[in-house]
């Protein structure tokens, strides 16, 4: 009698992993930013935040060490760079190698990976597609097996430009140019026992479905509503969701398993995307997930969901617009930007802070106000938002309302904290134009940032901050005519990522 009851206990419990019954709300920390926090002091703010996973961009050595032994649940990614970087694509099938190195080792000393990733959003509109993922996929399940670590649930992540553009759910599909692709993939999840991930971005799913903004929040407060056959839509979330499930279903997998990858508001860099708004959308967001509603088409259920992100990523691509690099709950020092309560209670309360990170000294660059020659005052503009971050001063953005002189003002100081006020190389010198300042020179809204010491500076661990020759800001190569301080730290940079290997 006792041994039936433990066997439907058992069976309870495998059906409860397969459905997600523990869901979880982790963080997504990508990082790719030209400073970032130590890794450890990242751990210590996940656990005292109550955060129990954790998504990485990649399994850098030096952050995985600090998760090592740790409580946090670890899901790392595989971009699709990185499948494409000489070391391992001399022979692309050098899985087992990547796998041993990346994968096994770590898991030995103790890290607690728990998902692979294998390629981030390799089907997505802006891609062009270099590898058959199926090949990557079966032989890195098949070396996972090999190593014993079948543990290592394996999938890819997909946006949701992996769908069609439709009015309603029940209309939803996979794009047609992807379709087989997609059927191949979702066959070699399920033969692993995978599931779906999925990457999600409200803010700017209204913006492509011109739905209203309100549509994009949680509380129920649209007065816009999407009405589906007996099922009525409130907010872009659950479309969404529920246009996946749709699609999933029509291909045959109606049980898969769906996680949100990423999903989050980005504070600057568009309209709508502020704090305030991302505070609000949290809110209705972690409750929904909290209280366990699910959706219209798959209610009462967990989602297990990753928040993007930790904090903002200087020089991640934009492809989906300059709101992309700031979606930061933190800042870069490990303030939170607004008040969030992870574990989706609702209460009024900004998170716990970052201790010990260490600001570089107040110490700015701004423009000196000469604008004899505006030929060249445009050129050093320009060179310095091209190696560091000018999105806020985009339209609609914190800074779009500066004057001329503020304007460039703002780009030399980000260049100046970007390159860590390097001062030996001209950092502030922009062909005399720079000068440096201790008075703060924010304008209202628009904070001009002092930087933290880089994670290397501080703990030894590495971290890359710029790619050179493999441009992932669909922006500039080096120009042979711009000065020898950008020649200079390419040459740096170039000196660090041979030495380091090409981990973000
Ligand atoms: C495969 O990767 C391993 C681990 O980095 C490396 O030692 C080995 O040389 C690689 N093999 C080939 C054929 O590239
Ligand atoms: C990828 O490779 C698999 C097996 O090697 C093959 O069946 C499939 O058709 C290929 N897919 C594409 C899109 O080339
Ligand atoms: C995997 O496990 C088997 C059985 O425990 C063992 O014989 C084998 O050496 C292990 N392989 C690796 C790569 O650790
Ligand atoms: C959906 O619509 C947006 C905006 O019109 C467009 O950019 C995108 O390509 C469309 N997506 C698909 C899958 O057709
Ligand atoms: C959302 O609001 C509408 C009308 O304002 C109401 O009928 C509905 O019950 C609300 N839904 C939830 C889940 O609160
Ligand atoms: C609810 O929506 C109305 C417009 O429909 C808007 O004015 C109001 O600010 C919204 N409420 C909240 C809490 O944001
Ligand atoms: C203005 O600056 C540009 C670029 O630095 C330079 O080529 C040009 O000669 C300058 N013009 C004058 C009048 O100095
Ligand atoms: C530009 O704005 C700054 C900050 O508000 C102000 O100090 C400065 O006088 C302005 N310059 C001009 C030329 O208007
Ligand atoms: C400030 O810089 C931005 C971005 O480079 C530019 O679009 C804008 O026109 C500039 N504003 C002024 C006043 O020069």
């Amino acid at each position: 009698m006792e041994r039936r009851w433990s066997w439907v206990a058992v069976l309870l419990l495998l059906l409860g992993a397969a459905y997600g019954v523990d869901g979880f709300i982790g963080i997504h920390w990508g990082r790719f930013a030209t400073q970032s926090l130590v890794p450890s002091m990242v751990v210590d703010l996940l656990l005292q935040n109550g955060i129990k996973e954790i998504k990485l961009s990649s399994p850098s050595p030096n952050v995985l060490e600090a998760l090592q032994s740790s409580s946090l649940g670890v899901t790392v990614a595989l971009q699709n760079d990185f499948i494409r970087r000489p070391k391992w694509t001399s022979n692309v099938k050098n899985i087992s190698g990547w796998v041993n190195e990346l994968l096994l080792e770590p898991v030995q000393r103790g890290v607690p990976i728990k998902t692979l990733i294998i390629l981030e959003e390799p089907l997505s509109l802006s891609r062009t597609q270099v590898w058959n993922m199926t090949d990557v996929f079966e032989e890195t399940v098949s070396n996972l097996q090999i190593y014993n670590l079948s543990h290592i649930r394996t999938t890819t992540i997909h946006s949701t430009d992996v769908l069609k553009n439709v009015s309603k759910p029940s209309e939803a599909d996979f794009r047609d140019d992807i379709k087989d692709r997609m059927l191949q993939s979702l066959k070699l999840f399920k033969k692993a026992n995978s599931f779906f991930m999925f990457n999600l971005l409200p803010i700017f799913s209204v913006k492509v479905n011109k739905w209203p903004i309100e549509f994009a929040f949680m509380d129920n407060n649209s007065s816009f509503t999407i009405v589906d056959g007996k099922y009525t839509y409130t907010n872009a979330f659950e479309f969404l969701f529920d246009c996946l499930v749709v699609s999933l279903q029509k291909a045959g997998y109606p049980d898969m398993e769906i996680v949100i990858g990423e999903i989050g508001w980005p504070t600057d860099g568009e309209k709508h995307a502020t704090p305030e708004n991302a505070e609000r959308f949290y809110r209705g967001f972690l409750k929904h997930i909290s209280e366990k509603k699910g959706t219209p088409r798959r209610p009462n259920r967990n989602i297990d969901v990753f928040l993007s992100s930790l904090t903002d990523e200087n020089k991640v691509p934009l492809q989906l617009g300059p709101s992309q690099r700031h979606r930061g709950i933190y800042n870069f020092e490990g303030t939170p930007k607004f008040k969030i309560d992870f574990t989706g209670k609702g209460r009024d309360i900004f998170p716990v802070t970052a201790k010990g990170s260490v600001k570089m000294p107040s110490r700015w660059c701004v423009f000196n106000g000469d604008t004899a020659n505006m030929t060249k005052v445009n050129e050093q503009l320009q060179l310095a938002c091209t190696f560091s971050d000018c999105t806020s001063l985009s339209p609609s953005s914190s800074c779009s309302n500066l004057n001329l002189t503020s304007n460039v003002s703002y780009a030399f100081n980000m260049f100046y904290q970007t390159s860590n006020q390097d001062q030996k190389n001209g950092g502030c010198y922009f062909a005399g134009l720079g000068a440096l300042t201790t008075l703060n020179p924010s304008v209202g809204t628009c904070e001009f940032p002092v930087e933290i010491l880089t994670a290397e500076k501080v703990d030894g661990g590495i971290q890359i901050p710029f790619y050179i020759g493999y441009d992932r800001s669909g922006g500039h190569a080096l120009r042979s005519s711009q000065t020898p301080q950008v020649l200079f730290i390419a040459l740096s940079f170039l000196y660090l990522i041979k030495q380091l290997g090409y981990f973000v």
